[in-house]
């Protein structure tokens, strides 16, 4: 089933709603992102395909991990993957595994091959995700991050803004 835009959406598409360059979405669910930046390359990948595709969008119907991408062509990507915390990825629009950061960081690894040098990567996940362990690889990989919060009853989204340099 198509994910619905919900809280972490919006969060996602406020941060990134002025990007001007190409941009790829992975897991980009209906398109509602993608749909609303500025940007005139847009790319979105995602194992559901959307209900609708609207123009200048190219859309790529594949596993994210396996997506006929050319290494380092993108300024940007974004992703707000599936992050809750499951022991098994049983609903694809919302299990993360194992303490929710398993599909996020496969997200994230494949970012890092797909991004380009001074790229920039928005991605999301929650207080309710292992977050600190995100937090922990991208340090490992001496990657600056900037980090912004939005409250929500039940939960705080992060989105994490990743400079590769
Ligand atoms: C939380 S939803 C977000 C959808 C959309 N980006 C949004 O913000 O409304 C996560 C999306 O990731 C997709 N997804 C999960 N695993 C994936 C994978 N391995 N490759 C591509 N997309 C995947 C799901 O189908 C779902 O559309």
């Amino acid at each position: 089933m198509v994910y619905k835009p919900a809280e972490d959406t919006y969060f996602l598409l406020d941060a990134v709603k002025d990007i001007e360059d190409n941009v790829l979405e992975l897991g980009c669910g209906s398109c509602f992102v993608l749909s609303n930046i500025k940007a005139g390359f847009k790319v979105g990948c995602d194992l559901v395909k959307p209900y609708e595709i609207k123009n200048g969008i190219e859309f790529v119907l594949a596993d994210c991990k396996n997506a006929p991408f050319r290494v380092n062509s993108f300024s940007y990507i974004i992703f707000n993957p599936p992050y809750l915390p499951s022991e098994n990825i049983i609903d694809i629009a919302v299990d993360g595994g194992k303490g929710g950061i398993e599909v996020p960081l496969n997200f994230l690894k494949t970012s890092l091959s797909l991004i380009k040098k001074n790229g920039k990567i928005y991605f999301i996940v929650s207080s309710l995700s292992d977050y600190k362990t995100v937090e922990l690889f991208l340090e490992n990989m001496n990657l600056g991050y900037v980090k912004k919060e939005k409250k929500l009853f039940y939960e705080i989204l992060y989105l994490y803004i990743v400079n590769f340099v």
